[in-house]
């Protein structure tokens, strides 16, 4: 077991290095499977635990990938295996990417539902509606996913509600299918238009991703490429935070700032100074901001990845701010543990109405899910005397090197091992 201990109260200053994006590089190494002939050496892959369980399941399905330092060599030419039924599928939300891969490369799929962050029910009804569009049978049995097809062939598909991973899985399987499939009113994310491009990369012919409409022409097969993941959008944005509730000058390095607009429009609309240069973001904070209102949506919306981080700078800005969260029904479990440090709140639903206090004050408590443990560290960074932050499992599923990263910046944390 380990944990955080974090003496709060000093300024963040200096530089910080944002990795390669999670959601983005837990959906290309799924897709890197769909290659039957050559290699994807894929660099910029984050070194977190979700990266780590999908490395092994894919090994477990005859593919062999061999790692050195951020990057990946794969080579699926002589995989053996379309089941995927072991504890890391289920422990981890993008093994379900495995459907729409090896659907698409072998028209049959075994696959465990998958796991994740508890902040909601999280169907995937909406995945299968699209797989059967293109023609698959789809059962779920005994909590596996049993996916097969005599041949996908190209459909038009509405999604009746813009869900990042059902674009993701539709658009992997429809690649391989035969004919054109046009997916509307789809997911608009940065890591929606790096799997397209990765999949191009590959040989895929996707259009339009980014917009509300893809366009699928399906070929006949995909191979080997070189591809580097986009830097991490959330996790910038939990720094960029991070930055703007200790106070002090943090450069935010290795980003895209227009992946950032929506969380650098608020941080200013607060009271913080964010100046965007071409791949970096500087966040200056003299300490206590302003109040404001929060509606999570999909990109270019204000991300549900960062309200929970968000929260704990509510937490402490003067002022009553009210978060209004659009995605998931259950995304506030955060908010009791902030109110063991002093933080005053009151749920109702989807809306969270917080009442900024002075300062929170250092406390015993647990990250509950992975950003409910980035808005725990960033409590810990700016509370009066001891945090102590447990299951830190869950933020290594998602945050490289979180501790050396924010020591980095002259936060006084450090993890232990019980
Ligand atoms: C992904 C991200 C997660 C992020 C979320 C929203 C990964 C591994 N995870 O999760 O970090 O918070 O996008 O940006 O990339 N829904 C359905 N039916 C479906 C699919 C989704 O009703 O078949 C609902 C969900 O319950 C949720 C909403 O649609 O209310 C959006 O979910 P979705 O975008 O699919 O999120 P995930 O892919 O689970």
């Amino acid at each position: 077991m380990e944990k955080l201990v974090i003496f709060g109260g000093n300024t963040l200053k200096g530089c910080v290095d944002i990795s390669g994006a999670k959601n983005a590089a837990v959906a290309i190494l799924p897709a890197a499977i769909m290659a039957s002939e050559g290699i994807c050496n894929i660099d910029n892959i984050p070194d977190i635990e979700d990266v780590h369980c999908l490395e092994r399941i894919i090994e477990s399905l005859g593919c062999k990938i061999s790692r050195e330092k951020n990057s990946a060599r794969i080579d699926s030419t002589n995989m053996n295996s379309v089941c995927a039924c072991t504890e890391d599928v289920r422990n981890m939300r993008g093994s379900y990417y495995l459907i729409g891969a090896l659907l698409g490369r072998f028209k049959e799929a075994r696959v465990e539902l998958p796991g994740g962050c508890n902040i909601g029910a999280r169907p995937v009804d909406q995945h299968i509606k699209g797989f059967e569009a293109l023609g698959a049978k789809v059962v779920i049995e005994h909590g596996v996913v049993k996916a097969e097809a005599e041949k996908l062939i190209g459909a038009n598909i509405f999604f009746d509600i813009v869900s990042v991973g059902a674009t993701i899985n539709v658009m992997m399987a429809a690649t391989l299918a035969e004919g054109t499939t046009i997916l509307e009113n789809v997911a608009r994310e940065p890591h929606v238009v790096d799997v397209a491009n990765f999949l191009n990369s590959m040989g895929a012919n996707i259009k339009g991703a980014g917009t509300d409409v893809i366009r699928i022409t399906g070929v006949d097969k995909l191979v080997g490429c070189n591809y580097s993941v986009i830097p991490d959008q959330i996790e910038a944005g939990t720094y960029m935070i991070a930055a703007a509730a200790c106070g002090g000058e943090v450069a935010i390095k290795n980003v895209i700032p227009k992946h950032l607009e929506s969380i650098s429009a608020k941080l200013i609309e607060m009271g913080a100074d964010i100046i965007e240069g071409e791949d970096s973001v500087v966040v200056k904070s003299s300490g206590r901001l302003k109040a404001a209102n929060i509606k999570t949506l999909p990109y270019p919306g204000f991300p549900t990845d960062v309200q929970q981080p968000m929260s704990t700078l509510l937490s402490v800005s003067e002022g009553r701010s009210v978060i209004n969260e659009s995605i998931f029904e259950n995304r506030y479990k955060h908010l009791d543990e902030l109110k063991k440090m002093g933080a005053e709140f009151k749920v109702e639903g989807r809306i969270a109405i917080i009442d900024g206090v002075n300062k929170l004050t250092g406390a015993i408590v647990k990250a509950t899910d992975l950003r409910a443990g980035a808005a725990m560290i960033i409590a810990g960074l700016i509370a009066e005397g001891v945090t102590e932050v447990h299951n830190v499992e869950s933020i290594d599923r998602g945050y490289p090197k979180i501790e050396d990263k924010f020591r980095g910046l002259g936060a006084d944390i450090k993890r232990i091992t019980e």
